[in-house]
């Protein structure tokens, strides 16, 4: 599956106008309020787009008033958000150019509600052929997109103004390019703000169905382990992972019957099984953490937002090195304030934690040029 080789986001939040590269392994830190999490945001909505969900996701984070850039905008430009990503494909060399804007609808519409957003542009190039080929371009209800045999066709009367081609034109025989690239982003996984508290639904038993991969909710975590233990029939991975961080105490993960679940056994009570109902916040969101990070598949993109919280500091370099580990299956981006955390990822990892920053209310990355990639003494540096 491509892999994400570039993000570009503007108008969006604190992103007044950013793009920069993206590797296997992403560290981003920096002060409350600088952006990490509007950029992490970002990809969400970009995944958004292939679900056929972006209107409504902004929609619901407050309509274009609240998410468009509050800063001031040159004379005649529009009100829009705008997402990017270049996706590539190592097995074909092929590299997959997305972008979308997104904007209030003209006084007069009739295609959406006042205060809807709406898709303004849409296009898809492809790199990798002779010469770069676009292969959608839309441009409100004009355009055309590319059939298989390269013909030109238009979008037809079904295509809304709300939403995305990317996601509406399903016929993957005919549109193959846009197949490719909505799997790879709709399979993005993320995981932010797993519930841990006595209702979450990871306290609670799950159905027994063969889960590859941790749900973002994290609500099938008992069934993930289970995959490892029944399926795989391999948990030392997972194991370790779990002495690492609480010496002496062990994960234990019965076959299943119509239900899977899991307890812990701690070396002070060898006899007693404790129920995930039992745990505390952070051995729960600890074991989540294990679930997202050593599932027996990992999605294309795993992206974690602040997964410290409630972790007690000795735990961050047992995470480091699931997070580390996972990279070297994954591409993994995480988001953390925490400074031992990002020190053990990067040290582990080897790669430099970025610092997100505010210049007059937009967020920047530290070393970050205007060409979009970083400075050559920083890359130096990450190569050694
Ligand atoms: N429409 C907007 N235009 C400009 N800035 C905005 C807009 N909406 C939110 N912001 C700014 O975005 C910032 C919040 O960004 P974000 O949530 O990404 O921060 P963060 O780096 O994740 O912070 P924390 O570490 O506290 O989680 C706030 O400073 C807020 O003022
Ligand atoms: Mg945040």
């Amino acid at each position: 599956m491509p892999t994400v080789r570039e993000i570009e986001a503007a108008g969006y939040r604190s992103l007044k106008s950013i793009r920069f590269p993206v590797g296997p392994l992403s560290v981003f830190v920096g002060g409350n309020g600088t952006g990490k999490t509007n950029l992490y945001r970002a990809l969400g909505l970009l995944q958004a787009a292939s679900a056929g969900t972006l209107t409504r996701a902004l929609a619901a984070e407050g309509g274009m008033e609240s998410v468009l850039w509050a800063g001031s905008r040159r004379k005649g430009e529009p009100a829009r958000v705008r997402l990017s990503a270049e996706l590539a494909d190592e097995t074909t060399g092929h590299a997959y150019t997305y972008a979308v804007e997104v904007g209030i609808p003209p006084p007069v519409s009739g295609g959406a509600f006042a205060l809807e957003p709406q898709v303004k542009t849409e296009r898809l190039t492809l790199q990798g052929g002779a010469r770069p080929v676009t292969v959608l371009d839309r441009d409100g209800p004009a355009g055309f997109v590319r059939d298989e045999e390269g013909r030109k066709r238009s979008f037809g009367t079904d295509l809304l103004p709300t939403e995305t081609a990317l996601a509406a034109l399903q016929d993957a025989v005919r549109f193959p390019e846009l197949q490719i690239v909505r799997q790879a982003m709709e399979a993005w996984r993320f995981y932010h703000d797993v519930r841990t508290d006595a209702g979450s639904p990871l306290r609670r038993p799950c159905l027994a169905v063969t889960t590859p991969t941790l749900a973002s909710d994290g609500a099938d975590l008992a069934a993930v382990f289970a995959t490892l233990a029944h399926i795989r029939g391999d948990t030392v991975d997972l194991d370790a992972a779990f002495a690492d961080a609480f010496p002496g105490a062990r994960l234990m993960v019965p076959p299943p019957e119509r239900e899977a679940r899991f307890g812990v056994i701690f070396a002070e009570y060898p006899k007693r099984i404790f129920e995930p109902s039992e745990l505390s916040d952070g051995t729960l969101r600890y074991l989540a953490l294990a679930g997202a990070l050593l599932a027996y598949r990992l999605p294309p993109f795993l992206a974690l937002n602040e997964p410290e919280t409630s972790l007690h500091p000795d735990l961050m370099e047992p995470l480091a090195r699931m997070i580390v580990q996972a990279s070297k299956r994954t591409q993994v981006w995480l988001v953390t304030h925490s400074e031992r955390l990002a020190a053990a990822v990067a040290e582990s990892g080897g790669v430099r934690p970025r610092l997100v920053l505010k210049r007059e209310g937009a967020t920047g990355i530290e070393g970050l040029r205007l060409s979009g990639d970083f400075s050559q003494d920083e890359a130096g540096e990450e190569d050694d």
